[in-house]
Order: C-alpha cells, then structure tokens, then sequence
C-alpha cells in the first residue's frame, strides 16, 4: 500500500498538461471525491491499526502534492497560453547577440552639420514638404517662366499648380523670415523632391540643409569664413574653400562653394574628376527682393544663404559612389556605419 502511495505521488510530480481538457483529466483523476487519491483514503479501514497513523500522513501528503501540482500547472497553462514549448533549453550555451542597429549615414551627416553651426550661434527651423508657389517660386524671386517651376523638375500637386512638394529648403528662409525680425541666423534641414530620373548622382527625394544669416552689416566675408569654419570641421582642418561664381534668383552674388578633394588632398582623382574639387554648395547674398518679399527692410539689414546636399556632403564624408545605397537599405551597407554617431 505504500508503495502504491509513493508511485501516485511520482506520477502527480510528473505529471504534465497542454491544454484545459488535459488539466480537467488531471483534476478528475487526482483531485476530485472519485479520484485514485479518493481511493487511498477508502483503503485506509484495511491498514492494520499500528499503521494506520504513517499511512494517513502519507495519503495527505499525496493529496497535498495532487493540489499543489493543479495550482502549478493552472499557471503553467496560463503562461503558456496552452502551448508547451518544445524547445530544448542548453543552459550552458552562450547568450545570443543582441543585434543593436546604427544610425542612418545621412541622419549622422545631418546631425553632425546641425552641430557645427550649432555651436557657432545658428538655431534649426524646419518648414513643411508640400509647400505653396509662393514659399518655393515666388519669394525667392524665381521669374514667372523659370524652369525649375515647370512639370519636369517639380511634383506638383494634381489639379492645383499652386502646391507642389518642395523642390529645395530655400522655402524654410521665407518662412523664417516671414516670422522672425532679424537678427536671424538659422539651419533649415529637410527632405526636398525632384521629378528626376534615379540614378547613382540623381534621386527623386534626397535632403538639403539651408542657412540663412540676415543681420545689419551681414557681408560676404561672414559667409566665407562661416563656410570655410564648416568645411574644416566637417572634412579636417587642411580643407580649402573656393568660391566660383554662379546664379540663383535669391542671391546677388552667387557662388558655388567647392571645397579641395578629400579623398586625394586635390591632387587629382575620379571623384573629383582630377580637377582636385569638389562642389559642396550654392550660396550667395540674399537678394534685397527677397527680404522685401518677407517684410525685411533691405536698406537695414543685409544676410547670406547657402544651400546644401546632405548625400553630397555624406558621399564625400564617407567615399560612397552611389546615391541609391542610402535608400536600398542593404544592412550590409548600413552596418558600416556602426561607430558612427
Ligand atoms: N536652393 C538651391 C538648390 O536647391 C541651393 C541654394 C543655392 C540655396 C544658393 C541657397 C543659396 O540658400 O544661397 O539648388
């Protein structure tokens, strides 16, 4: 009879369960008036009187161990959620790696720009991707039959040509300038949209940053000392800057901003097709047009603008030949940029 008590017990210990009727089977046959434990207790008026004693600690000791394991596998089930698992666990294996991801090499390059001119007194603005005529064209004195306003370059919002998606963050200078009395010295990053073919110089959506410093006596002298500051921290302190002159409807003068190769140190290689520089940006003097547009007085206040690609700043930063790799989002590529921040 012993024996009989003791290999219940084991079988209640191991016993398992998988779902809710498997657990009615259990509590059927260990815990309820008719089950085997029932039994036990019926046999206890054949015990000789000497053993009666041990053997009825014994039988509640199994009766014990029936409820205990029923609590246990109600809150086994529970977190199951009636599936058992079947993996086999080796404790002795080492943990798996955690997988942890990095930042996208454009938002590195935007934040790292942010920084720079952070540090030297400039805020950040942003303004909105679908912008209106006047915020992308007309006040920033762009004539009435340019061609950037016309269906190839820009992607205009069917059936109203007044609302198109921004084609450059030149628009962020308006509304910043619109809102703000000078002093203004701002950072405008964005997404900007082209209707252009993607190829591995070209895309449809890319990301610009724009500055705009507009204050009394602002010159073009601040704007090649301020461009020159970014490019030796953006690229090393050997960097030079040259300016060549250029046109844009918002600026008088314009220039496009090259800086000497990084990758060869300007003596000639295919990024720069052996001219030893490379172009980083478009700026100029806003034009007094433009600052009368926006409720500036351009007999007080004068101020510079630039504008520039933050792929081109990050091609040239990283050496990537190819635009489309920072969309395809091959992790191959991304985890390239792991340690940086
Ligand atoms: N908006 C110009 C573009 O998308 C870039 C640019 C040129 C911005 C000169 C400026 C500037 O602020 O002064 O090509």
């Amino acid at each position: 009879m012993f024996d009989k008590a003791e290999k219940l017990k084991n079988d209640i210990l191991n016993a398992t369960v998988n779902s809710k009727d498997e657990l009615e089977l259990f509590r059927i046959k260990y815990i309820s008036k008719k089950s085997v434990v029932g039994e036990l207790f019926a046999e206890l008026k054949n015990i000789p009187n000497e053993n009666k004693r041990e053997f009825g600690a014994k039988i509640n000791e199994v009766k014990q161990a029936a409820q205990d394991k029923f609590k246990a596998l109600i809150v086994h089930l529970e977190n199951t959620n009636g599936v058992e698992s079947k993996v086999d666990f080796d404790l002795t294996l080492p943990p798996s790696r955690n997988e942890e991801g990095s930042i996208h090499p454009i938002t590195a390059t935007r934040n790292r720009i942010v920084e720079i001119f952070e540090r030297i007194g400039f805020n950040v603005s942003e303004g909105p991707e679908v912008e209106d005529d006047w915020h992308n064209f007309t006040a920033l004195n762009f004539p009435e039959n340019h061609p950037a306003r016309e269906m190839q370059d820009t992607f205009f919002i069917e059936k109203n040509p007044d609302i198109a998606l921004r084609t450059h963050t030149s628009s962020v200078q308006v509304r910043v300038m619109e809102n703000k009395k000078p002093p203004i010295r701002t950072l405008s990053p964005g997404r900007v949209f082209r209707n252009e073919a993607i190829s591995a110089r070209a895309h449809c959506i890319f990301h610009q940053v724009e500055g705009l410093y507009v204050d009394e006596n602002v010159s073009f002298v601040d704007l090649k000392q301020t461009l020159l500051h970014f490019a030796k921290e953006m690229f090393g302190k050997d960097t030079k800057v040259r300016y060549r002159p250029s046109y844009f409807p918002f600026t008088e003068p314009s220039a496009e901003i090259d800086i000497s190769c990084n990758i060869c140190k300007g003596k000639g290689c295919n990024i720069c097709k052996y001219s030893g520089w490379v172009e980083i940006a478009g700026s100029g003097m806003v034009d007094p047009n433009v600052l009368e547009n926006c409720g500036i007085d351009s007999e007080k206040y004068t101020g510079f603008a630039f504008g520039m690609g933050i792929e081109r700043i990050a091609m040239l930063k990283y050496q990537i030949n190819d635009l489309r790799l920072f969309t395809e989002n091959d992790v191959r590529f991304l985890k390239q940029f792991k340690t940086v921040q």
